[in-house]
């Protein structure tokens, strides 16, 4: 029989013990830990997402500040306005939601944030701090998902573990901290993608399956051998008459028929979601106690 990884519940047993830590904060009068997001444009997902955020940190008394932008905003009325985010001493953490307008580029931006305040964990000082094992923030999927392990007290030393999809926020830095000489690290890790021939002879072999591919019901069962642990990153939006939007989550996993050949199992939606918003509450958090 098998587990289903609840990431809803410990989300919000984490959500608890933050919430905790900045009750103490103000209790002693010290400063608020306060996370700032920018989002230009008006691409759907990520006025969810930046929305979702933003409940987050009420729900925890983390201070948040939204600030929207026009989709023509110049690079460097961009740049300029994270500039003057990285000089606001008020400021502990700082957001850009990803993806930007195409004149926009994305790097110059990550670049521009100042690594002490970069939450998302996406600037090169901190994901090469990361690569090297030293301490750093790390973005919020990977975060979350060495999370569950942990606390779901799955052993990943010794085990082979197969990531599939190569994205800078999830794919590599889960690879890359799996294979850390540390508590949930010491996996043999594989990396697929796109490119790779032979995925299902790769992960039906695998003690532990990462997909984030964003292909919905990419994994199959005949991809999974009995007893695996798989976690499923993958949000896709289909419609559905079932639900009161029309619209309904789905992930990258075909969960009724893997589920059954699983030990443990993340669902969509309630697995992984839920783990990476209060991953950036973490970061916010340990980025405030860094400054004071
Ligand atoms: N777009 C999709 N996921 C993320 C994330 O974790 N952070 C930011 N900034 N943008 C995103």
């Amino acid at each position: 029989m098998y587990q289903i990884i609840d990431g809803k519940k410990v989300a919000n047993q984490i959500k608890e013990e933050i919430a905790a830590e900045v009750a103490d904060i103000k209790k002693k009068g010290g400063k608020i830990p306060h996370l700032v997001a920018i989002l230009v444009g008006a691409d759907g997902a990520s006025e969810t997402y930046v929305s979702h955020k933003e409940k987050a940190c009420e729900t925890v008394g983390i201070k948040s500040t939204v600030v929207r932008m026009m989709e023509s905003v110049t690079e460097n009325e961009l740049l300029e306005k994270i500039a003057e985010f990285n000089r606001d001493d008020d400021i502990d953490g700082m957001i850009v939601q990803l993806p930007l307008p195409d004149h926009i580029s994305e790097h110059r931006v990550i670049e521009a944030v100042d690594p002490k305040k970069d939450v998302d964990g996406f600037h090169p000082a901190n994901v090469g701090r990361m690569f090297i094992g030293l301490p750093s923030y790390v973005s919020a999927t990977p975060a979350g998902i060495i999370e569950l392990l942990s606390r779901y007290k799955i052993e990943t030393s010794g085990k082979s573990c197969v990531v599939i999809g190569r994205s800078n926020i999830v794919g590599k830095p889960v690879s890359i901290l799996l294979s850390r000489k540390t508590s949930r690290g010491n996996a043999t890790v594989t990396l697929c993608h796109s490119r790779t021939p032979n995925i299902a002879e790769l992960s039906s072999k695998a003690d532990i399956i990462i997909v984030a591919m964003g292909k919905a019901g990419f994994l199959t069962a005949d991809m999974v051998k009995e007893g695996a642990v798989v976690i499923d990153v993958g949000i896709t939006r289909i419609r559905s008459d079932k639900t009161k939007s029309g619209w309904k989550l789905v992930g990258d996993v075909a969960f009724d028929e893997v589920a059954p050949k699983c030990s443990f199992i993340t669902p969509v939606p309630g697995g992984v979601g839920p783990m990476t918003i209060v991953s950036l509450l973490k970061n916010t958090l340990m980025a405030s106690r860094m400054e004071r």
